[in-house]
């Protein structure tokens, strides 16, 4: 359990928040497809991502670790060998979705499942391309994990209209399509996180038509620098515009345009945030992110269309607007219903439960900010639902406790710890 009181002191300092999750799914996944060493830094060293690498190393990755550098020697696209045992996906989607992709395609059957969360959440989204383009896939109940894959040595190539903006249903589909007959072209409603389509070139696989890959297209060995995560740089960003005198610098956080929109979000609602240093690294649009309080920031409607590259970010955007003035709305994000929670009731309980107004829609929730009690709230085992009451906590009436917070190290072992070295009053219990 996490327990927090209101923050003593202003926030302050600087912080390089860990490796981006999506980025380091894709580096250790892509690394093993590839032929040769590639050279990874500033992996996430966290549980979601130890899963992926478990299961590239029981398909035939060999990984070297030296003065934090990941040296990981793939086995060629074609080289994978076929797990002694079910694969152990834990608490992620990502793992999941983006892993079941490549086995569809292997000529050996495997076999996939994860912990409670995930053996929760739908996978018919994946199994439908999949399927679509000649896999064969049997799930659990209602379409959810376990995956048994019986492989499949030929796949077709389709041109898949995804009804979800899902960068994992995206990269899952794209990674088949490697493998297929002919060309694989995805397109959604609107853009989700676009890692793959940045990182395949760098492993040295053109794209097709803007979102599309070539079957047959080799991976070769690349260096790889994994930016900070956004999405855990958010907490701190949220953090440090509602604790009174604050005044942080995240370094090296990933921008990736398709990512960045807790930025917006901020700068709409009156946060004084600014960009430092941004640059290219390996791909991806990296920056330093200098935050200072602005005095009480104003409720905002969040357009629409942000709303996939905010998509992890819209819990802590709920706990923020609780503390604001007025009231903000979030609407198009029926996905955090089925996320390792679902997360806007898991959100709207704990924030009724500290005093917020709010009321809650099919996809989305209106919060009026207001003042915001102590109490007992529970992060129903998601990690960044309870990252973000431990935030609002830091601006409560009094304590507050976070129970189910221990998924915490699915993403940011390290949250607590770095929220204490910038001045956060927060005890794991
Ligand atoms: C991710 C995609 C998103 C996001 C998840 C990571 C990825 O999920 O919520 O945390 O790395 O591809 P969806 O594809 O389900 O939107």
């Amino acid at each position: 359990m996490l327990e927090t009181l209101p923050a003593a002191s202003p926030l302050k300092g600087e912080l390089t928040p860990p490796g981006d999750k999506s980025i380091s799914h894709r580096a250790l996944i892509f690394s093993c497809l590839a032929e040769g060493e590639s050279r990874v830094t500033g992996l996430l060293d966290s549980e979601d991502v130890r899963a992926t690498e478990n299961a590239c190393v029981a398909l035939g990755m060999t990984v070297r670790r030296e003065n934090g550098i990941l040296y990981l020697t793939g086995v060629g696209s074609r080289g994978l060998s076929a797990p002694s045992a079910p694969l152990d996906m834990g608490n992620s989607g990502t793992a999941m979705r983006l892993l079941a992709g490549v086995l569809a395609a292997q000529p050996f059957e495997s076999e996939l499942f994860g912990d409670e969360s995930l053996n929760q959440r739908p996978m018919t989204r994946i199994v439908k391309p999949l399927t679509l383009m000649g896999a064969s896939i049997e799930t659990g109940q209602n379409g959810t994990p376990p995956l048994r894959i019986s492989g499949s040595g030929s796949l077709h190539g389709i041109d898949y209209d995804s009804p979800i903006a899902s960068a994992q249903v995206k990269s899952c589909v794209l990674l088949a399509g490697l493998y297929a007959d002919g060309q694989t072209t995805v397109t959604e409603p609107l853009r989700s996180r676009d890692h793959t389509e940045q990182m395949l070139p760098a492993f040295g696989v053109e794209l097709v038509d803007g979102c599309g890959v070539s079957g047959g297209s080799r991976l070769t060995a690349a260096s790889v620098h994994v930016p900070a995560d956004i999405s855990s740089a958010a907490f701190f960003m949220v953090a440090a515009a509602m604790v009174p005198g604050s005044d942080l610098l995240l370094r090296n956080i990933g921008l990736n345009r398709t990512r960045d929109g807790i930025v917006h979000v901020l700068q709409s609602m009156g946060a004084d945030l600014s960009i430092q240093d941004q640059r290219r690294q390996g791909g991806e649009e990296v920056g330093d992110v200098r935050i200072r309080y602005a005095g009480r920031l104003r409720g905002i409607d969040v357009p629409v269309e942000w709303v996939p590259s905010l998509i992890d970010e819209v819990p802590v955007i709920l706990a923020l607007a609780a503390v604001s003035e007025g009231t903000t709305r979030i609407r198009g994000a029926a996905e955090l219903r089925v996320k390792e929670s679902d997360r806007l009731d898991v959100m709207a309980r704990g924030l009724e439960t500290l005093g917020v107004g709010l009321k809650e829609y099919a996809d989305g929730v209106d919060v009026t900010g207001g003042v915001v009690n102590g109490g007992r709230v529970d992060g129903a085992g998601d990690h960044r639902c309870a990252m973000s009451f431990a935030i609002l906590g830091q601006v409560a009436g009094g304590r507050v406790e976070v129970e189910g917070a221990a998924n915490i190290n699915t993403s940011f072992p390290s949250f607590a710890r770095d929220l204490a070295a910038v001045g956060g009053c927060v005890n794991d219990v």
